[in-house]
């Protein structure tokens, strides 16, 4: 019975269930929470709106242990860190890679040190920051300008950088399309998923190139990625800098993964193409709405993009190309609770009635 609950607690979490394709040893201490094996959920709703017969399925990172996709790389870059020896980690943020290192960092009983752009981190991401203990440090700055000096701050020996400029991050994420393959049997053909700093979309194409390579699966989905239009360096082939969005964590002018993006865009026969902060609002109601899948703004721009594929003729990756029946994965990255605030504007003051079935029924209507 020990034996059995030991097993099934060690039993959770990407490194114990992908060591192999990790940078990890018997040696080395792994700090887990449990992260990955996330819902691939089949959207019938989305599949009828794209239409030609295509299978539309939602990879739902949002209900990761600190609430987004980071954590998958935060095990496996926090638990090298501690390997290394390392004392403290330090990371920029736009708000998700902030919350899970400080989770990751209190796990593994080390300090944690994150640099935000002042008023820029959505509330809930800010919350858990500060919960977990981390000393947080606003900069009259940009994303951009954060990471900066934490590469800066780095070489001094004192942090260990727990961004996706660490490849044992980019390590980790890939376990997400290796998840997806062992699901469905294959991989998708396509895969659309929003893009900041440009490490997801580096390590998914890892992900896929290394499964197909060891002939997990027979093919490799074209990759199409999706800025905020407001910033979209990779899209426009230049710097922002001023970046603006209402997808906060997507807020990003000079990706530090920008030419890896671009290999993965243009060896997958993929594209990269932007979505508005209408459109970005739009999908998150309407999947929320129309499937219960609940994201934040910045996961939004997958579904909004996928939208655009098949309804816009302005579309940098036109779905009226792809053939009939085929198989799409949306990554949606984040959890919408963590970023409440601009939903909160829009909801109704609630105003109670008397608390009588009739009174309830007629407020009803
Ligand atoms: N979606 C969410 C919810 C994110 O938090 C991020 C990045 C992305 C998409 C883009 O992923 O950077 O790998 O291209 N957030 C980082 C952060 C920058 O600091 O939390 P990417």
């Amino acid at each position: 019975m020990h034996s059995a609950i030991a097993k099934s607690q060690r039993s959770r979490g990407v490194i114990d269930r992908y060591r192999e394709f990790l940078p990890v040893s018997a040696s080395t201490p792994i700090v887990s929470l449990g992260e990955g094996n996330t819902p691939l959920i089949y959207c019938q709703q989305l599949s009828k709106r794209v239409g030609r017969g295509c299978r539309v399925f939602v990879k739902n990172e949002g209900v990761n242990p600190t609430g987004s996709f980071k954590d998958r790389g935060m095990t496996v870059a926090v638990s090298k860190s501690l390997e290394r020896g390392a004392r403290a980690i330090i990371c920029a943020s736009t708000g998700n890679t902030s919350a899970s290192a400080s989770a990751y960092a209190a796990r593994g009983g080390i300090s944690c040190v994150v640099i935000l752009p002042v008023g820029k981190i959505a509330t809930g991401k800010l919350l858990q920051a500060f919960v977990y203990g981390a000393r947080i440090v606003a900069i009259d700055g940009n994303f951009d300008d954060a990471l900066r000096i934490v590469r800066e701050l780095g070489e001094s020996g004192d942090f260990a950088i727990v961004n996706s400029i660490n490849p044992d991050r980019i390590a980790g994420q890939k376990t997400a399309a290796f998840e997806i393959v062992d699901e469905t049997g294959d991989a998708p053909d396509l895969h659309l998923l929003p893009v900041g700093n440009a490490g997801n979309i580096t390590a998914y194409w890892a992900g896929y190139r290394e499964y197909r390579a060891r002939e997990r699966s027979t093919k490799l989905p074209a990759m199409i990625g999706f800025q905020a239009a407001g910033a979209a360096p990779i899209f426009y082939n230049q710097i922002i800098e001023k970046p603006e969005t209402i997808a906060s964590a997507i807020r990003i002018g000079n990706p530090a993964s920008w030419k890896q993006a671009c290999a993965a865009i243009a060896e997958s026969r993929g594209a990269i193409d932007v979505v508005s902060d209408e459109e970005i609002v739009a999908a998150q109601n309407w999947l929320a709405q129309h499937e219960g899948i609940f994201v934040e703004p910045a996961s939004a721009a997958s579904i909004a993009g996928l939208f655009k594929c098949c309804e816009s003729h302005e579309a940098a990756y036109s779905f009226q190309k792809i053939p009939e029946a085929s198989r799409i994965v949306c990554t949606v990255t984040g959890h919408g609770l963590k970023d409440p605030d601009a939903i909160i504007q829009r909801m109704e003051e609630l105003k109670p009635v008397a608390a009588t079935t009739n009174d309830v029924r007629r407020a009803i209507g």
